[in-house]
């Protein structure tokens, strides 16, 4: 390699940016763990809000820990009625990832610690972004439709306050466990592209709001955060079992993108979609629609059969969102309510062991020329 032509890594593919303890991406073994622990064993065993407090603590909690966590959050749910103003001022039509990443930032103009960048500062906002985001994604989407906001309920789990907030009633209790599990399944996955979008602001000495405002920016495109979404219009497009593999011969003749398909990290498997699909199979009993999972089967063969592509997370949670009753806007704001986890758990890593983030770029531009005469 010539010193002129130095190595591009496009799209950091491979690149280790920084150590990091929060959680571990293991591609040959299709797995990852949180914290040491095996996310499916956290899904089947733990609520969110312990996980929550795993990934920013690094120990599960106890009983008492556990109990303090809840209050704490469940007591910062409210926003204040300036916020609820911007909120229904926003356009009827506003996209609700810019609707959400808006509200956050507006959150970071109310907070009276936004510039205290302390860890324990941190730490207090974290909580009370964790605890606000859900309120105000349920009341902008309520607004885009007409409806009233509903106020929080602090008696209520995260999961259960989510319906709540969103729809007005808490359904059974199985379905309020699947959407939790999909809560922990989207809480964490080490340097993705809005985790390193929140350390990068981060390492500039930036606040925790603005991490995670840019952080919600990153995850709104459909190579990331949107694929949830783009998935459930995909099988909504298609609309029943028996067209799904012709639909996507077409799309392989077009060499187009599939979502809910393909992983920078993971070629073999998502470590986290058997725990999905498991759930938004229980889903399709609970509803008794089994057209939407039935599809996602024949898809899912055809893409490994012809293409050798497996499903990421966004393929499973898609459908399974819908058969929650959520609307396809709320799903990729819904990883937004996840995974204010993940990225807080990175800006106190990163704030930690700060060092400002500075790639260079190999310039390709015309040659060095003078100015024409003027
Ligand atoms: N549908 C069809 N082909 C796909 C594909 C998909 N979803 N994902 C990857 N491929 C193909 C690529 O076209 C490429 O083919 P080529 O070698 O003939 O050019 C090959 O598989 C390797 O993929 P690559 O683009 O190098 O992977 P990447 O690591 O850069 O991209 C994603 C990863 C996630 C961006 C990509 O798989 C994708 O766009 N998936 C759809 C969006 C999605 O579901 N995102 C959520 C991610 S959790």
């Amino acid at each position: 390699m010539s010193e002129t032509e130095p190595e591009i890594r496009k799209g950091l593919v491979g690149v280790v940016a920084d150590v990091s303890a929060v959680s571990k991406v293991m591609p040959e073994t299709n797995s990852l763990t949180y914290r040491g622990y095996a996310v499916q064993d956290l899904a089947e065993n733990c609520s969110f809000e312990e996980v929550a407090y795993l990934l920013w603590n690094g120990e599960l909690p106890d009983a008492d820990q556990l109990k303090a966590f809840r209050a704490e959050e469940a007591g910062e749910r409210a926003i204040t009625p300036a916020l609820h103003g911007v909120i229904r001022a926003f356009p009827q039509d506003a996209h609700p990832m810019d609707a959400i990443r808006t509200a956050v930032s507006f959150l970071g103009l109310e907070d009276p610690e936004t510039a205290d960048v302390s860890e324990a500062a941190t730490r207090r906002k974290a909580m009370r972004l964790l605890a606000k985001i859900p309120t105000a994604i349920a009341a902008a989407h309520r607004a885009s439709k007409g409806l009233a906001p509903v106020e929080p309920d602090p008696k209520l789990t995260f999961a259960e306050n989510f319906f709540h907030v969103v729809l007005g009633k808490v359904p059974a209790p199985e379905v309020v466990k699947a959407f939790d599990v999909s809560l922990i399944l989207y809480a964490e996955h080490g340097f993705n592209a809005s985790t390193f979008t929140a350390r990068t602001i981060t390492s500039t000495g930036a606040d925790l709001h603005g991490a995670v405002t840019g952080g919600i920016a990153a995850l709104k495109g459909p190579l990331h955060g949107g694929a949830n979404e783009a998935v459930m219009h995909m099988l909504a497009e298609i609309g029943e079992p028996s067209k799904a593999v012709a639909w996507l011969e077409g799309k392989f003749d077009h060499k187009a993108l599939v979502m809910g398909f393909g992983h920078r990290v993971y070629k073999n498997g998502d470590s986290r979609v058997p725990t999905m699909t498991k759930y938004a199979e229980k889903m399709a009993e609970v509803v008794g629609d089994r057209r939407w999972m039935e599809m996602s089967r024949l898809l899912a063969a055809e893409m490994l059969t012809k293409k050798k592509i497996h499903p990421n997370l966004d393929f499973p949670a898609g459908p399974a969102y819908h058969l929650m009753g959520f609307d396809i806007p709320l799903f990729t704001p819904i990883f937004v309510a996840s995974r204010i986890t993940g990225w807080a758990a990175h800006v106190i890593e990163q704030q930690a062991d700060n060092r400002l983030i500075r790639p260079l770029s190999h310039y390709t531009g015309a040659a060095q020329r003078s100015m024409p005469a003027r």
